[in-house]
């Protein structure tokens, strides 16, 4: 498929890298978000083994596309484009990692919460900035970002619009990992890579499991753990796991992916 505002690259090694490529400061245009839905369409049509997101060096994304705003009418259609784009890659069922090099603001912030782990750069910054516009996050921040760093921060930094750097979102947990940010897409592709060696759909059920749990109650929780649980005995990597694990130890299993 061709795109014009981002690249996707599909690695041998199973990882697919998704770059955002929509100029200085990676806007989340209608356009790029049309792109994006595309993507994560592609992707789940023919699931590689794991996804890198990652935007521009100095600025992952600038957030939703400013001069794209209007009034209700405009939000009410923005909203929604970000929601399934964001949530289509969040949907995947292979570990999408973000690799934030700098400014992660906004639906660039939203973008990378849609992913399952965020690896920053010491130079990266996040933020949802949106109420300094006088608005609120439409792409997500309010939901995923409570979820990651509990409401109390989430409230913080979406009422403040305050900005926060690699050291503190990696206390916060709204980064997983900090390295330099000469390491940054070297260490993003090895975490990727190692992944999607593994058990992929045991990883997708998993990954099922935990998010749908997130949002149920605990019992609820259990019980898809259980169906996740039953379903996974069914896959080919299963039995090839217990198996080498019986024959040969922990960790030697080289499973299909099936
Ligand atoms: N939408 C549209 N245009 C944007 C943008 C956005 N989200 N973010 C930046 N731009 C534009 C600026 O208007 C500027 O345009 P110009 O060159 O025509 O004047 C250009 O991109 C460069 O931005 P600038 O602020 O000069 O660059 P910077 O390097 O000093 O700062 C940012 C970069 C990302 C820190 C800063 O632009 C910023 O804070 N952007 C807005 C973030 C935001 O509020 N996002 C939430 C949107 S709801």
């Amino acid at each position: 498929m061709a795109y014009e505002l981002l690249t996707l690259e599909r690695r041998d090694d199973g990882v697919a890298v998704l770059t955002l490529a929509n100029g200085k400061v990676n806007p989340l245009s209608r356009e790029l978000l049309a792109e994006l839905q595309q993507a994560a369409d592609e992707l789940a049509a023919d699931l590689p083994g794991a996804v890198v997101v990652t935007g521009g060096e100095r600025i992952f994304a600038a957030g939703a596309d400013i001069s794209q705003f209007g009034g209700p009418e405009e939000a009410a259609e923005i909203g929604p484009l970000f929601h399934a784009a964001i949530g289509a890659i969040a949907a995947l069922p292979r570990f999408v990692i973000a690799a934030v090099s700098g400014y992660a603001l906004g639906g660039g912030c939203e973008l990378a919460l849609g992913c399952d782990y965020r690896i920053a750069s010491e130079r990266a910054v996040f933020g949802q900035p949106e109420i300094l516009l006088g608005i609120i996050p439409g792409g997500g921040g309010t939901q995923r970002l409570a979820r990651v760093i509990g409401p109390s921060k989430a409230k913080e930094m979406c009422l403040t619009g305050r900005q926060v750097k690699a050291e503190e979102a990696l206390r916060i947990g709204l980064a997983d990992e900090i390295v330099a940010p000469e390491e940054l897409h070297d260490r993003a592709l090895a975490l990727a890579g190692e992944a999607a060696k593994g058990a992929l759909v045991a990883q997708g059920i998993t990954k099922r499991v935990i998010d749908a749990g997130l949002s149920t109650s605990l019992a609820e929780g259990l019980a898809l753990e259980i169906e996740g649980f039953v379903e996974v005995f069914g896959t080919a990597d299963s039995q090839i796991g217990v198996t080498s694990f019986l024959e040969h130890g922990p960790g030697k299993a080289e499973f299909t992916g099936a």
